[in-house]
């Protein structure tokens, strides 16, 4: 499909969508690799507004005087139930080190202690190395990294900005068509970085804020981006269940400083479950807490910290603390109700180490992207750390690469995918709920082989009823940013559940009822979706 009907065009060297951590820190490596580049950052909607921003715990990072790289590397792998890249793992923790450096001497006032930051404990950690600032470590990441890229001249900052779709030629990439202010623009650029995040709100209960509704790994796949590891969505334990509040996070730190899960009559379950307790890994509290809620009837289960001194709640937990208040919990003397939410995602668009996609001049960082490091199941608070690291690499990377695209971009020949798709907009309301409530139900905590059936068969016949091709200029209905949001939300769930059906075992966050058991027989091996071929698989070494 081409796009002579959309008249407002613009050329940048470096585009980069999403002003995450991943975002912002590509755009600031970029415009710091090359002087003469120019650098566009986009996002949807405000400057701050990202998954990024309301990351509680921290950052990992193997700085506290007993730890060690390999500890931290041994710690990642063994979360990642036996499918991460090692060598992805291994550059983000050794890098982590300067990039978590570099933050605090661009002023992250993190929390301190004598000469050192003072370092949490969080699950499956075998150190505290947990760097945070109170329970609010994203927004100081993000007001730092903003700052930094505000002071940067070289980049240009587009708000209220949407990616509708990657442009590409001949297998390379030239930029997206974006709605800038409801407008439609093609941005033409000699490089692009998705930086779009995760995908939390194709569930009902989430942690991620509204903008989290995987578009980049949508648009990626429409392009010939190959997805990897799509059927590893994690739920995080402990959302906020209480009636007219959002699933506010109740951070994993809680239960890191001491934090209990009772059930409904006052008893704690977690050794039932895992000889860690409350600090077993991420899939197995999640499960536990569901189990809890099914046995009981219930719909959630407590996390108590009362017993814990009451300044040192308010201290510790001040973000907590005040939004459980206006919600009238005192968390210093009432137990918090609680149950599982979607998360993170640990797949995405496949990136080497270079965060190089299979597209030529398309790089992706971030959550949006799967370089391995987090395999099966993230370990807590290496996300931010992923997104330092690897932003910067493909910031680097990106801009390296426009330097070598003398010839400029070629907009002419450039086209949206002949798939790219919009929902009719008096359908987008009904189609979230469907895809939210069959995900919920079927490609959760818990699946199996019929109810991934049952949910693919819903989305196929949403998708007839429901979605238009994409039109441009003037004739037919107009797309939106909602509607363009629905129709990304049906591709990447018909993605999840297509992976999650094919991974006959249980490994990590990804758990079938009917193949209880880890296979590493038939399953040491990774999913690679690509939109115009059948799966393929990368068989790992032992
Ligand atoms: P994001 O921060 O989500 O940024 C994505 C950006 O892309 C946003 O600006 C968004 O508006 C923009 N965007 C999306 N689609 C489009 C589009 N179509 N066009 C234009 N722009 C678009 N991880 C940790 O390591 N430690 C923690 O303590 C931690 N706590 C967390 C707490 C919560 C409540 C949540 C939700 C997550 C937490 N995580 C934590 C996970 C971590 O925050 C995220 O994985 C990470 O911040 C993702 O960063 P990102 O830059 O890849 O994406
Ligand atoms: C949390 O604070 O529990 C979230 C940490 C993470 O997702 O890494």
């Amino acid at each position: 499909m081409h796009n002579e009907r959309i008249t407002t065009s613009e050329k940048t060297d470096v585009l980069i969508i999403g002003s995450g951590a991943a975002g912002l820190r590509a755009a600031l490596a970029a415009a710091a690799t090359a002087p003469g580049v120019d650098v566009t950052l986009l996002t949807k909607s405000a400057l701050k507004e990202s998954n990024t921003r309301y990351a509680q715990g921290g950052i990992a990072v193997a700085m506290n005087v007993d730890d060690t790289l390999a500890l931290h590397v041994q710690d990642t792998l063994v979360a990642g139930a036996g499918i991460c890249d090692r060598a992805a793992v291994e550059a983000m923790v050794a890098e982590g080190v300067p990039r978590v450096s570099e933050l605090l001497d661009w002023g992250a006032n993190f929390d301190w202690e004598g000469t050192l930051p003072r370092f949490t404990q969080e699950a499956a950690h075998s150190r505290r190395r947990i760097v945070h600032k109170g329970d609010a470590t994203g927004r100081e990441t993000t007001d730092v990294l903003v700052q930094q890229v505000v002071n940067t001249a070289r980049i240009r900052v587009l708000t209220n900005a949407f990616a509708v779709e990657v442009l590409t030629a001949e297998g390379q990439c030239y930029g997206v068509i974006a709605l800038v202010e409801g407008e439609p623009v093609l941005l033409h650029a000699k490089v692009t970085i998705l930086a779009t995040g995760g995908l939390g709100r194709l569930y009902p209960c989430t942690s991620n804020p509204e903008v989290a509704t995987g578009d980049g790994i949508a648009a990626a796949w429409r392009a010939g981006c190959e997805l990897i590891d799509m059927e590893f969505v994690q739920f995080h334990p402990t959302t906020l269940c209480l009636d007219g509040a959002p699933n506010f996070l109740i951070s994993e730190a809680v239960r890191g400083e001491g934090g209990q899960l009772i059930t409904i009559r006052g008893e704690r379950f977690m050794e039932k479950y895992h000889e860690l307790g409350e600090l077993a890994p991420r899939d197995v509290v999640s499960r536990a807490i569901q189990n809890e809620i099914n046995q009981t009837g219930f719909p959630c289960v407590y996390l108590d910290v009362t017993h814990k001194p009451a300044d040192f709640i308010v201290e510790r937990f001040p973000t907590i603390f005040e939004t459980t208040q206006r919600y009238g919990l005192d968390i210093r003397i009432d137990v918090i109700p609680v149950r599982p939410g979607a998360h993170f995602m640990m797949g995405g668009i496949r990136t080497n180490t270079e965060a190089e996609t299979n597209v030529r001049g398309l790089y992706a960082c971030g959550e949006v992207a799967c370089t391995g490091v987090h395999g099966a199941n993230r370990l807590a608070s290496n996300s931010l750390l992923e997104c330092l690291v690897y932003g910067a690499r493909a910031g680097t990377n990106a801009a390296a690469f426009a330097q070598t695209q003398t010839v400029g971009v070629t907009p002419a020949d450039s086209h949206i995918p002949d798939t790219a798709t919009m929902v009719s907009a008096d359908k987008v309301d009904d189609i979230r709920h469907t895809i939210r409530e069959t995900l919920w139900k079927n490609v959760g905590i818990e699946r199996n082989g019929e109810g991934l059936q049952e949910t693919l068969a819903q989305l196929q016949e949403v998708a007839e009823a429901a979605c238009t091709p994409l039109s441009l200029g003037d004739e037919g209905e107009q797309y939106t940013q909602g509607t363009c949001e629905a129709a990304n939300m049906l591709d990447v769930a018909r993605c999840i559940t297509e992976a999650a059906l094919l991974r006959t075992e249980s490994r990590g966050a990804h758990y079938r009822s009917d193949f209880p058991e880890r296979d590493d027989t038939a399953w040491h091996r990774r999913i690679i979706l690509t939109r115009d071929k059948a799966p393929q698989w990368i068989e790992l070494e032992r």
